[in-house]
């Protein structure tokens, strides 16, 4: 029997801890909201005359794009996929009929076998995710993505994505930074306190075990994981060299990007 046999995670219980994530969140993401609208923008104006377009969300985490995809885009298909356990038994709880999510690592072998498509993609997306990869993993990724996608298919990833350079780079964080303010984005949770909130709440102690488990994190340091530091212009050589013709930045505040690269 697995871990997810053995308990219960309640709709209002699994309710409360996505609100209280999509709060913490908003620390992380300048203008959050507004950029997952811009994604929805591009998957809506990419797949426009799909009868059922096919939508995979990288590092969907507890639902949050996928949930605002399939709001927006009823008719399409989403597949979540993600690798930590607690953040998806979220998903599955609160965000059930938003998604189909899937259980795997980016980049490591297999991992789009187990997302079982069928068919090809009409869009990747991500958010908040793509830069935990390490670089020589995210450049593997790229290339699977661009054999996964259809011509005319787009990766659109919402991250971090730092200017190059440090005058750009520093100026553009500035930029961000003072946007944050005036959201008042700081004045949330953290990470670290929304894990180790987490910590308190007895249906989530389960799936916590097992994340800490699995991704070997000592009790109590659930840390925010590593950062590849690519810049927005390394992303864009990385998804050239891997076969996509078109790459653009569609929408930024501060290093808060949307890129996009048309297969
Ligand atoms: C900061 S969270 C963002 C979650 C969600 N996209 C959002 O915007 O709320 C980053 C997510 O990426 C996931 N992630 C990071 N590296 C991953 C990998 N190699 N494979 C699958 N998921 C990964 C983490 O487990 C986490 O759920």
């Amino acid at each position: 029997m697995g871990w997810c046999d053995q308990m219960g995670l309640s709709m209002a219980v699994a309710e409360w801890w996505v609100e209280r994530w999509e709060r913490q969140q908003r620390r992380y993401a300048i203008d959050r909201e507004e950029r997952f609208t811009v994604i929805g923008d591009v998957v809506e104006y990419v797949t426009l005359g799909q009868r059922r377009p096919l939508v995979v969300d990288l590092g969907c985490g507890p639902g949050s794009l996928a949930a605002r995809l399939a709001e927006r885009l009823p008719r399409a298909e989403v597949v979540g996929v993600d690798m930590d356990p607690l953040l998806l038994e979220l998903a599955r709880t609160h965000h059930a009929s938003a998604a189909r999510y899937v259980d795997a690592e980016i980049g490591a072998d297999g991992w789009t076998d187990a997302l079982a498509l069928g068919r090809p993609l009409d869009a990747a997306v991500s958010t908040t995710a793509l830069h935990y990869l390490p670089e020589p993993v995210l450049r593997r990724t790229y290339v699977q993505l661009a054999a996964l996608l259809r011509p005319g298919g787009a990766l659109v990833n919402g991250d971090h994505l730092p200017q190059s350079g440090v005058v750009a780079g520093a100026l553009a964080a500035h930029v961000g930074r003072r946007r944050a303010e005036r959201l008042r984005d700081g004045d949330h949770e953290d990470w670290e306190s929304w894990w180790a909130a987490v910590e308190a709440e007895p249906e989530l102690a389960e799936p916590l075990a097992e994340r800490r488990r699995r991704l070997s994190v000592p009790a109590g340091e659930e840390g925010g994981g590593a950062d590849n530091g690519l810049s927005v212009s390394d992303h864009a050589a990385l998804l050239r060299a891997a076969g996509f013709g078109h790459v653009v930045p569609v929408w930024q505040f501060g290093d808060s990007c949307v890129l996009v690269a048309i297969r």
